[in-house]
């Protein structure tokens, strides 16, 4: 395993491994997953070196935090573990109530990085963060993170915090690249992280998805991403990222992973169904691309144009109602 080169108590391991997946209804891996799989895919992360652990108060109404907690275990203590609050309402006291909760949940008296899981368009951050001030002054937060925040709310919030916001967890992947423009460069000059979620953009570039064969659950049947004709524009992307595999005996969604940990600020949390999944997940940290495969596959990244906006929401729609 790799880790972030980042002053922090506790080693950020460049792959770490998101729960979303743990106890959701929407991803649709049933009761053996949530009971067994998900508790052998946290202790096989923790012996393969994995200390970042993410998860939130909204995942599996809780579950996810319970599961994870549970499979930690006495492992607690060196995991670097975050999870997330929906900032409903984010004022002081509510912000601590809802950590107290969800340290409660995951069995820790202490959370490494409690994020905010989005920005919330009427409270601003100098509402907020008194509430964080006070989690880090009882010594129940480590660190404070943000989610799908821009660049200049993620200054905000660290001027309302009146100390370092040391995260941003934003979708980055080779299908989602938006976080080149600001906030990689920003946190590289900052000694800041980015953690990329939707890695793998929730499996499309594992290639195991055509037009044909389609995943079922909730979560990509709401995706854009997942529609046929998508999956058709996303073939050349797959073939870019085969290619590479080939040359490190690797399969797509290593490279893809590796891709994405190439930034010397970024870490990554895949999900995972399977406990195999978790190893060749870990794997990823120890492939070195070369420029040129760097370069190829962002060149592939740029030409995947996948329908979005309104005309991706129409078929989404004319799909769910197979009109
Ligand atoms: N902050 C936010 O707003 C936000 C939003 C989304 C996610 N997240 C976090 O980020 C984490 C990861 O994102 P995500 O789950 O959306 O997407 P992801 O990590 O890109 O995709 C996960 C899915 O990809 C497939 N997969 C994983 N490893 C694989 C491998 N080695 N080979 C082939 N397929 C593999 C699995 O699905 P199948 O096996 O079923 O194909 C798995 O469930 C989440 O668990 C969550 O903690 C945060």
């Amino acid at each position: 395993m790799r880790y972030l080169a980042c002053d922090t108590a506790k080693r950020i391991s460049k792959i770490g491994l998101g729960t979303w997946q743990f106890g959701s209804r929407e991803w649709g891996y049933g009761e053996p997953y949530a009971g067994q799989e998900a508790g052998a895919i946290v202790r096989r992360a923790i012996e393969l070196g994995v200390t970042l652990f993410d998860s939130a108060e909204t995942y599996g109404f809780g579950r996810s935090e319970r599961i994870l907690g549970r499979a930690l275990g006495e492992s607690r203590e060196s995991a670097f573990l975050a999870t997330k609050m929906l900032p409903v309402v984010p004022v002081p006291p509510v912000v601590e109530q809802r950590a107290v909760a969800s340290a409660d949940r995951l069995g820790a008296h202490w959370l490494d990085l409690y994020q905010l899981h989005l920005p919330n368009p009427l409270f601003r951050d100098t509402m907020i963060m008194p509430g964080m001030r006070a989690l880090r002054r009882i010594g129940l937060v480590g660190e404070v993170g943000v989610s799908n925040y821009s660049l200049g709310r993620w200054r905000a919030a660290e001027e309302a915090l009146g100390s370092r916001v040391l995260s941003n967890q934003v979708s980055y992947s080779l299908a989602a690249r938006s976080p080149e423009t600001e906030l990689l460069p920003f946190a590289q000059e900052h000694g800041h992280i980015v953690i990329a979620y939707s890695p793998l953009a929730q499996g499309l570039l594992s290639g195991r998805y055509h037009r044909t064969i389609r995943p079922t659950n909730r979560v990509r049947a709401a995706s854009p991403l997942f529609l046929p004709d998508n999956l058709d524009r996303a073939a050349s992307l797959i073939g870019a990222l085969r290619e590479v595999a080939a040359a490190h005996s690797a399969t797509p969604a290593q490279i893809a992973l590796a891709w994405v940990i190439r930034h010397p600020a970024v870490a990554a949390i895949p999900g995972a169904s399977s406990v195999e999944q978790l190893e060749s997940n870990v794997a990823a940290a120890e492939i070195e691309l070369t420029d040129d495969e760097y370069q190829a596959l962002q060149a592939a990244s740029d030409r995947f144009r996948p329908i979005a906006g309104p005309a991706a929401v129409a078929r989404l729609v004319r799909s769910r109602f197979g009109r």
